[in-house]
């Protein structure tokens, strides 16, 4: 078989294949198991509940049925869930967003893959620009999606020792320098895999950073603010218009339902949505719908804080 370049970087075993085989292979084979590792979430029996009475409601309501299974949405994503979802954060954190900030992605690893390659990589110009990592190590799974070579750069971390076991990664300021090459600096909060957590402090001035240098800031809460908050010191949650914060109903226990949650200024907005229409076609639609009332009530923060 003779491949493109394209075929032969995202054909072959990269990590992230291997961790998911695993991963996949060893829930199948052993369902028994607890798994205590590669990201799948725990199963939580009153989380399960809540969302299984959400889809019997759906399934109960033949309008509601449909528009799960029969309709394509609109490329940015189901319309109400996107006014719910503002909505949550305008009321609880005071970010000035809409409707026109939020769009839905079918998992937020292809939000990154196309994000990441909507801003770095090859441009117009024949420059070459990078996503800039300000602690490593980072996620695994943002290793193989450039479309082009050394795709990112990272930042070495500072190692506070509490103790002979215990110690916090922070991000090393005095290193952190963004070159003119820099497309955006992102980070994800909890890391994955050392679940290290900024401090609000580090955050801001990360923004600050962002800001100074106009490029965005790309938060990935996978396992984060506000939703699902597996995290256990109080951290805030940041967005501001230079912010892209990515966030995921995976890991609030429905990683199989593939719904990722891109909230950021319009311009980034409409753009993601464009290029993740030619990727996707549309977003599935079982995610939105599982969760618009949890959206809509709050419950969304109270299972994420009190249950998660
Ligand atoms: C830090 C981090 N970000 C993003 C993802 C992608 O998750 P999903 O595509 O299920 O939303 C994962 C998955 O494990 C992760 O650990």
């Amino acid at each position: 078989m003779k491949l493109s370049q394209f075929g032969e970087k995202f054909s072959g075993l990269t990590g992230i294949v291997e961790l998911m085989d695993d991963l996949g292979g060893a829930l199948n084979e052993n369902p028994e198991m607890i798994f205590m590792g590669g990201g799948n979430p725990a199963r939580i029996a009153e989380v399960e509940s809540v969302f299984r009475s959400r889809l019997e409601a759906i399934i109960k309501d033949s309008n509601k049925l449909h528009s799960l299974m029969g309709i394509y949405q609109s490329p940015q994503g189901d319309k109400e869930f996107l006014t719910e979802v503002a909505a949550l954060l305008r009321r609880q954190f005071g970010w000035r967003l809409t409707a026109k900030n939020i769009a839905i992605s079918n998992g937020s690893q292809p939000a990154f893959f196309i994000l990441y390659n909507m801003l770095a990589g090859s441009m117009s110009d024949g420059s070459q620009r990078s996503i800039h990592l300000p602690l490593a190590p980072e996620y695994i799974g943002y290793s193989d999606i450039g479309l082009s070579d050394s795709f990112f750069t990272a930042t070495r971390p500072e190692i506070e020792m509490f103790n002979d076991d215990l110690f916090k990664y922070r991000v090393d300021f005095s290193k952190l320098a963004i070159q003119k090459e820099t497309a955006a600096l992102c980070v994800s909060r909890p890391t994955n895999p050392t679940g290290n957590v900024l401090t609000d402090s580090e955050v801001e001035q990360l923004d600050e950073l962002a800001g100074r240098a106009k490029i965005p800031l790309i938060i990935d809460g996978a396992y984060g603010l506000p939703f699902p908050s597996i995290l256990f010191n109080d951290a805030r949650p940041h967005w501001n218009e230079n912010t892209i914060l990515v966030l995921s109903l995976s890991k609030l226990g429905l990683p199989g339902v593939r719904t990722g949650i891109v909230v950021a200024n319009d311009e980034i907005v409409n753009a993601f949505s464009n290029a993740n229409t030619v990727v996707s076609l549309a977003n599935g639609n079982l995610g939105p719908s599982l969760v618009k009332e949890l959206f809509k009530s709050g419950k969304i923060l109270s299972l994420s804080n009190d249950r998660v």
